[in-house]
């Protein structure tokens, strides 16, 4: 959560900075802010609410300074106000501080500075960080002065921090949240996140945990905190900056949409080889290794989560591994139980999220290999893991994922293919109808799209429902958690994914003539037939019921009151089609009810705290 943004050099302060922030406002955006040192002398300025609005604030101000640091913020301590918003500059204006993270003895340093006569003008955690900053100040250099501050501080954190009293540089370290380097000439760049800088330079630093990095126009410094100073690698990176514009499109969130054709495209030609074989350069086990896994443990959170479910599914059916799914957050703290050659495999499109990497820290101490599907090149998640299998989704911008869940839920179909076959669990011919039918979903895929029509006429006609309720079974019960998530986080509607099979024990009792159902019962499952009597179960009780349902099936219309057609395909490839007309759904009762799609309400796209 939140973005930090921090450059020293000539170029004009202001811009680079807001820039900067406005490509991590993605990490937050209830209020932002800057501070700048010119001529020794600090200036700040903080606003509430999004990028823009400090902007406005910044209009006809004379921004000038030769170094500053900016701060995008997702409020975990104190609400989303100017005095809460960072920088945090202390009484005296000696110190300021963006922080990403959560200190979590803040209270008792907090009460032990007050006695000291330290002042506190915020309810945030981040202020026990700039007055430690300041009382070490004192006698030392402000590099020491952080090495003293982080030393009493628990929790995590990645913090960058100027001050009048040490010009010319700017010091940062971190512990659990991401921090990188950009090294231009004359000028360097700090962020949180690479895509703030990439446009600028492609040479990096990323810092590890407890370094400290003291940055000057000239120089950067790495050392160990209270230690050495470090030999450090200088990383180019190879990617070219990902477009993050909205290309036409009003939103981002409609523009992902429509990209998950090319992306579907994109990942079969990644990993299929001319001989139709799939090949995973960076999983980091070789064939033995891979035939002796005994169980895979899948964490993930949120959409994720959903697409790790998929996951299970897939693997438990052809490669015959046991498979279990959990949300990272609760993974955490069940004891993990080492048996066999297990392998652990996080699902993120970030590769930042707290709860997940926190797991496969966790996991990678006990021993356990780690696979991680990962979006972001470059994350923890990718530098920490020890096999990658990367989404090829491109930068996601929309707070609520939709392009980076198709292609998760693609690439899992791959690396079980791959396995099933490596195995033997798989047979040829169902490997090869599987690949061939996957090589038709790009096209599936837009002909599921052009129903956009169709789809925004339904959401007009739901969209004041108070709740709604989405049913699925196997391999489409994700679909239906994964379609009440996207409604609900970008809408406000009260949404509930189940089981369609759970619904008789409880859920059912809500059903009435204003709950609208969300069925998602494609043909060529296992579960056809059943969804058919769960359809119709809720029907009898007066629900108004919306059937994805598969081309051709006209008798499921009868107990449609509205129904959306997607191509027919196999039931393990149907999760792809399905999501498709819920993101839609969920986008147009979204623009109904006069929503910010992209960024809602108490939201950030990546959340890097616990
Ligand atoms: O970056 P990650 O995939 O690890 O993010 C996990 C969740 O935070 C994320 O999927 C979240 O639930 C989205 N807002 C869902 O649209």
């Amino acid at each position: 959560m939140c973005g930090i943004v921090g450059y020293i050099g000539e170029k004009n302060i202001e811009s680079v900075l807001i820039v900067g922030l406005e490509r991590l406002s993605y990490r937050g955006y209830d209020s932002s802010g800057i501070a700048v040192l010119s001529h020794n002398e600090m200036s700040w300025w903080k606003k509430k609410g999004k990028i823009k609005e400090l902007k406005k604030t910044l209009k006809g101000q004379k921004v000038k300074g030769d170094l500053g640091i900016g701060h995008t913020r997702w409020a975990t301590h104190g609400s989303p106000n100017e005095p809460n918003a960072h920088p945090h500059v202390t009484k005296l204006k000696k110190v300021a501080v963006v922080h990403n993270g959560i200190i979590e003895n803040y209270q008792i340093l907090k009460e032990a500075l007050i006695k000291e006569g330290y002042i506190f003008q915020s309810e945030t955690d981040t202020e026990v960080i700039s007055n430690l900053i300041e009382k070490y100040l004192k006698n030392n250099t402000l590099e020491k002065a952080v090495e003293s501050a982080v030393e009493k501080i628990k929790g995590t954190y990645a913090i960058a921090v100027i001050s009048e009293h040490s010009p010319g540089k700017i010091v940062a370290t971190k512990k659990g949240s991401p921090l990188i380097i950009g090294l231009g000439k004359e000028e360097n760049y700090i962020s949180s996140d690479i895509n703030a800088f990439i446009t600028q330079t492609k040479k990096t630093i990323y810092l590890e945990d407890n370094e400290l990095a003291i940055v000057t126009k000239n120089s950067i410094t790495v050392k160990e905190v209270n230690g050495p100073v470090l030999d450090k690698e200088i990383q180019t990176i190879k990617w070219d900056p990902i477009s993050a514009e909205k290309q036409g499109y009003p939103h981002y969130m409609l523009k992902e949409i429509w990209e998950q054709p090319t992306i579907v495209r994109t990942i079969l030609e990644k990993y299929i080889q001319d001989d139709q074989s799939i090949e995973f350069k960076h999983l980091k086990l070789n064939t033995e290794q891979l035939k002796k896994i005994t169980r895979f443990i899948i964490q993930a959170c949120g959409t994720s989560w959903h697409a790790g479910m998929v996951g299970k599914y897939l693997l438990e059916k052809h490669t015959r591994t046991l498979t279990e799914v959990d949300i990272s957050s609760e993974f955490r703290y069940r004891e993990m139980i080492v048996k066999g050659q297990e392998v652990v495999i996080a699902l993120s499109q970030s590769g930042e999220t707290a709860d997940t990497l926190a797991c496969l820290r966790e996991a990678k101490s006990k021993f356990y290999h780690v696979i991680s599907f990962v979006n972001a090149k470059n994350s923890s998640m990718d530098r920490e893991s020890d096999g990658v299998i990367y989404s090829h989704a491109g930068q996601e911008v929309g707070v609520a994922s939709t392009k980076n869940y198709v292609a998760q839920i693609t690439t899992l179909v791959l690396f079980t293919l791959f396995l099933g076959q490596l195995r033997g669990t798989l047979s040829k011919e169902t490997y090869t109808s599987l690949i061939q039918e996957l090589s038709r979903i790009p096209d599936y895929i837009e002909q599921t799209l052009e129903k956009t029509n169709e789809i925004e006429a339904i959401s007009k006609k739901y969209f004041k429902s108070r709740d709604f309720l989405f049913i699925g079974r196997a391999f489409n019960y994700a679909t239906a958690l994964e379609g009440a998530l996207k409604l609900k986080e970008i809408s406000y509607i009260h949404a509930t994914g189940y089981a369609a099979g759970e619904l008789k024990h409880g859920p059912i009792a809500l059903i009435d003539e204003h709950m609208p159902v969300l069925c998602i019962c494609p043909k060529n499952t296992d579960t056809y037939h059943k969804m058919i009597s769960n359809i119709q179960e809720v029907k009898a009780r007066g629900a108004k019921t919306i059937i994805i349902a598969t081309e051709g099936d006209t008798q499921i219309a009868e107990f449609a009151d509205d129904i959306i057609y997607i191509p027919s395909v196999s039931q393990e490839l149907s999760p792809i089609l399905t999501i498709l007309p819920l993101q839609l759904l969920s986008y147009y009762i979204a623009l109904q009810l006069g929503c910010d799609v992209d960024q809602p309400r108490n939201l950030a796209k990546s959340v890097t705290v616990e």
